[in-house]
C-alpha cells in the first residue's frame, strides 16, 4: 500500500520541499482542448522515482511512469519484460514525490491485452498501489472497448499509438510508422476510435508529422507527441534522454544537457580525492567536542 506521509524531521531527504499544491485532475488535463484547441500545450516527462518527480512536479502537467523504465533503470532489452509490481512501486514513489501534476502509469505487456476484464484487475491494481491517477496502454481499435470499460468503472485511460513499443516483435523495430497510405489511415482510425471510446488523452509515438497532425485534428482529446509534430496538443520526452543521461537516443530526442559528462567528471573527481586522501576532509568529518 503507498503512503504519502511526511517525515517530521529536519534532515530527512524524503521531503524537501513540503509545499503542497492543488494538484492537477484528469479533467483539467482533458478541458485543456477546447473546440480543437490546446492555447497552452501540455507538459509530460517520464518520472520513475519520488527524487525525479520532486525536480520535474512543478514544470509539467502530467508524470508519466513509462515502462521505459524497463531499459532506463533495469537495464533490459525492450518494455516486454515490465511486470506490475515495477510499475506499481515506481509509480507510488512518482505520486509521493509529486504535489503538482498528474500522474499516468503505463500497463505493461501482458497486463491488459486479453480482455477487458483482466485490463481493469491490473488497472484498479496500479492505481489502488500507487496513488496514480490514470493509466496509459498501447494500441488502438482493437483496445477501444477497454478505455471504454475502464473509463465506465472509474479508471481514466491514456492512449498510445504510432510507434508502440510493446509491439516490438510484430512491427520488427522501433523506425518511424505512418510513411505508407495503410498505415497512415490506420494511425487516424485508433486515434478516432481511442477519443470514441473516452480516452482522455492520447500519445502518437515516431509517426511522420503529417499523420500526427491529421490525428490531432481527428480527434477531440489532446493529442501528446513524441517524435511527431509540434502541432500536437503536448509532448512528452523520456527525462533521462532530454538530460543526456545516454549517448545513443532515438532521432526526435533533443538532448538539453549532458548529464552523462557532468556525472563523468563529478565521480572521476570524487575517484580521485579518494584515492589520494583529500575526501573526507575537515568539514565532512567529526571531531571530540573539546
Ligand atoms: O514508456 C514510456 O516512457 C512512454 C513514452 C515514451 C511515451 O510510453
Amino acid at each position: 500500500m503507498s503512503t504519502t506521509f511526511q517525515l517530521d524531521t529536519s534532515t530527512s531527504r524524503a521531503n524537501p520541499t513540503p509545499a503542497p499544491m492543488k494538484r492537477l485532475t484528469v479533467p483539467r488535463i482533458r478541458g485543456r482542448k477546447k473546440d480543437g484547441v490546446t492555447e497552452k500545450p501540455l507538459v509530460m516527462l517520464t518520472a520513475y522515482t519520488a527524487r525525479q518527480a520532486q525536480l520535474l512536479d512543478a514544470h509539467c502537467d502530467l508524470l508519466l511512469v513509462g515502462d521505459s523504465l524497463g531499459q532506463v533503470i533495469y537495464g533490459l532489452p525492450s518494455t516486454i519484460p515490465v511486470t506490475l509490481r515495477m510499475m506499481a512501486d515506481h509509480a507510488a514513489a512518482v505520486v509521493r514525490g509529486s504535489y503538482h501534476s498528474v500522474v499516468v502509469v503505463d500497463m505493461p505487456f501482458g497486463s491488459y491485452e486479453s480482455s477487458p476484464q483482466q485490463a481493469f484487475e491490473s488497472a484498479s491494481f496500479l492505481l489502488k498501489e500507487s496513488g496514480a491517477a490514470a493509466v496509459k496502454l498501447e494500441g488502438g481499435q482493437a483496445m477501444a472497448e477497454t478505455v471504454e470499460f475502464l473509463n465506465q468503472r472509474g479508471i481514466p485511460v491514456m492512449g498510445h499509438v504510432g510507434l508502440t513499443p510493446q509491439a516490438v516483435n510484430v512491427l520488427g523495430g522501433y523506425m518511424a510508422r505512418g510513411r505508407s497510405d495503410a498505415e497512415a489511415d490506420k494511425i487516424v482510425s485508433d486515434s478516432k476510435a481511442l477519443d470514441d471510446a473516452g480516452a482522455f488523452s492520447i500519445v502518437i509515438e515516431g509517426v511522420v508529422e503529417p499523420i500526427a497532425i491529421a490525428a490531432t485534428e481527428a480527434v477531440s482529446c489532446p493529442t501528446i507527441g513524441i517524435g511527431a509534430s509540434a502541432k500536437c496538443d503536448g509532448q512528452v520526452l523520456v527525462t533521462e534522454d532530454m538530460l543526456g543521461m545516454f549517448e545513443r537516443v532515438p532521432r526526435f530526442v533533443k538532448r538539453y544537457e549532458d548529464i552523462a559528462s557532468v556525472i563523468d567528471k563529478t565521480v572521476a573527481k570524487y575517484a580521485e580525492e579518494v584515492r589520494d586522501r583529500s575526501f573526507p576532509g575537515d568539514e565532512q568529518t567529526y571531531q571530540p567536542k573539546s
